[in-house]
C-alpha cells in the first residue's frame, strides 16, 4: 500500500463537490493512509460530519474555538502532525483566504500554521474559476509553493453549465498525493522541486465518423521521455497525451485525450504551471462535422468530400495565455527550411524556445528512438548531436531547470 500510515489532513470546504470527498476518504484509506478531516462551516451544509467521521473512522475537526479539541490537539499541532495537508474541494473563498493569509476559522488557521506540503483540488463554477481575482489568487498560491490538482473541464454537478471548475476525480487526487509524498521522500531538493510542468505528447485523432479518424505518425516517445525527465528533476508533471501505444511514464499524472480540442481543454485545466513543453503532433485540421454514424460506401457514388476546420493551436494559446507559464517550449517538426520555420514559430506562438527537428522520412525520427535537434531561442541556435530520445529529454530538462533558475 503506497500510502501506508501516511497522515493526510483533509480539509473539506463548502462546495457541492464535497460529496466526492467521501469517496476520496475511502480511496486514501484503501491505500493505508490515515485521514484526519477538518470541515468548514460551509462544507457541513453539503455533507455531514457524521458521514465524514464514519468513513474516516475518527474525530472530525470543525471548530477553531472548540475547548475539547484545543486541549486535546490544538490547531497548531493539527497543522503539523501530518505528512500532507489536502484541501478537497478548495472553494474560491478558501483559496482567497489562503492567498491573503486570513485565519478566521479552523481550516484557514491550519493552512496558515502548517509547515507541511499543501495540495489543493479547486472546485467551483467556471465563471468563478476564470474570474481574474481567482486566477490571481491561484498564481499567488502556486508562487507560495501550494500544489494544485485540477480543476478539470466538464459538466458542473449543479447541471446546466460546463467549463473549467470541476473538482479532479478522487483517484486523480490520490495520484497527486502519492506523487507529492514520493517527491518529498528524497532528501536532496531537486532542481525542479516545487515547480509544475505541463507536457503534451503523441498525435491527436480527429474523428471522421465513429470508426475512422485522421491521425499522424507521432509515437509519443519524445514527449513521454520529456515528461519523465522533468519528473525526475522533481517537477510536478501533468502529461496530456494523445492516443499512443507506449506506457504512461512513471511519476507523472497522465491525462489521456483523443482530439486537439480535448487536448487544449486538458492543458488549460492543468494551469497554473511554471513550465509548458508542447511536444504533441497536434492535427492542424479536424473534420468540420464528424458523422454520428459510420459513413456508408454506396456503389456508384463518388467518395464523400471531407470538409476540414482549423484546430486550436495549443502552444500559441498557452504562449499568449493570461496565466502563461514562465517557460514555454515548443517543437517544430519540419521537412524543409528547419531553422527559418522554427524562428517564425518562436515569435508567432510566444515560445521561449523551439526544439526543431527534421522529420523527413530519411531521418527516421518520427516513430524512431533517436533524435537530432536544434534549440532555437531568441539568443541564437544550438545544434545538439544525434542522441537517443531519452538523452534529448534529459538534456532538455536540464536546460529548462537552468533557464527557470536564471529567470528568478
Ligand atoms: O505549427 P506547428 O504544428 O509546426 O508547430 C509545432 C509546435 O506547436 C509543437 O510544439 C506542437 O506541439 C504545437 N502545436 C500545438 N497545437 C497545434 C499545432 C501545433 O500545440 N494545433
Amino acid at each position: 500500500m503506497t500510502l501506508r500510515d501516511r497522515r493526510i489532513l483533509l480539509i473539506i470546504s463548502g462546495g457541492i463537490a464535497a460529496y466526492k470527498s467521501l469517496d476520496l476518504i475511502r480511496r486514501l484509506r484503501e491505500r493505508g493512509a490515515r485521514v484526519i478531516p477538518v470541515m468548514t462551516a460551509g462544507a457541513q451544509q453539503f455533507v455531514t460530519p457524521l458521514a465524514v467521521g464514519a468513513l474516516s473512522s475518527g474525530h472530525v475537526f470543525t471548530d477553531l474555538f472548540s475547548r475539547e479539541d484545543e486541549q486535546d490537539v490544538g490547531h497548531i499541532r493539527l497543522a503539523r502532525d501530518c505528512d500532507l495537508v489536502l484541501v478537497a474541494p478548495a472553494t474560491a473563498d478558501l483559496m482567497a483566504k489562503m492567498a491573503n493569509g486570513l485565519a478566521d476559522d479552523l481550516a484557514s488557521t491550519v493552512l496558515l500554521a502548517t509547515d507541511r506540503p499543501v495540495l489543493i483540488a479547486p472546485a467551483m463554477n467556471p465563471k468563478m474559476w476564470s474570474h481574474p481575482a481567482t486566477l490571481r489568487n491561484a498564481e499567488t498560491l502556486a508562487g507560495d509553493g501550494i500544489r494544485f490538482v485540477g480543476p478539470k473541464a466538464g459538466e458542473m454537478a449543479e447541471g446546466g453549465e460546463a467549463g473549467l471548475g470541476r473538482m479532479a476525480e478522487p483517484l486523480e487526487i490520490v495520484a497527486a498525493v502519492e506523487a507529492l509524498l514520493d517527491a518529498g521522500a528524497g532528501a536532496q531538493p531537486l532542481p525542479l522541486s516545487g515547480k509544475r510542468a505541463i507536457v503534451t505528447s503523441g498525435p491527436t485523432h480527429e474523428p471522421i465518423d465513429p470508426v475512422r479518424y485522421i491521425a499522424n505518425r507521432s509515437s509519443g516517445k519524445q514527449g513521454h521521455a520529456i515528461a519523465a525527465a522533468l519528473a525526475k528533476l522533481g517537477a510536478d508533471v501533468t502529461l496530456v497525451s494523445g492516443p499512443v501505444e507506449i506506457a504512461d511514464p512513471p511519476g507523472v499524472r497522465v491525462v489521456h485525450v483523443e482530439r486537439a480540442e480535448e487536448m487544449l481543454d486538458a492543458v488549460v485545466a492543468a494551469l497554473p504551471s511554471d513550465i509548458a513543453v508542447m511536444v504533441a503532433a497536434v492535427a492542424d485540421w479536424r473534420v468540420a462535422t464528424s458523422a454520428g454514424e459510420k459513413i456508408k460506401k454506396k456503389p456508384g457514388e463518388a467518395p464523400p468530400p471531407l470538409q476540414l476546420a482549423e484546430n486550436p493551436d495549443i502552444l500559441k494559446t498557452i504562449g499568449h495565455h493570461a496565466a502563461r507559464p514562465k517557460l514555454v517550449v515548443g517543437f517544430a517538426a519540419e521537412t524543409q527550411d528547419l531553422e527559418a520555420n522554427a524562428r517564425g514559430k518562436l515569435k508567432r506562438k510566444g515560445a521561449d524556445f523551439i526544439v526543431a527537428n527534421d522529420v523527413s522520412p530519411a531521418t527516421g525520427i518520427m516513430g524512431g528512438d533517436r533524435n537530432s535537434v536544434k534549440i532555437v531561442g531568441n539568443d541564437g541556435i544550438e545544434a545538439w548531436p544525434d542522441l537517443s530520445k531519452q538523452e534529448v529529454a534529459e538534456r532538455l530538462a536540464d536546460l529548462i531547470a537552468k533557464r527557470l533558475e536564471a529567470l528568478r
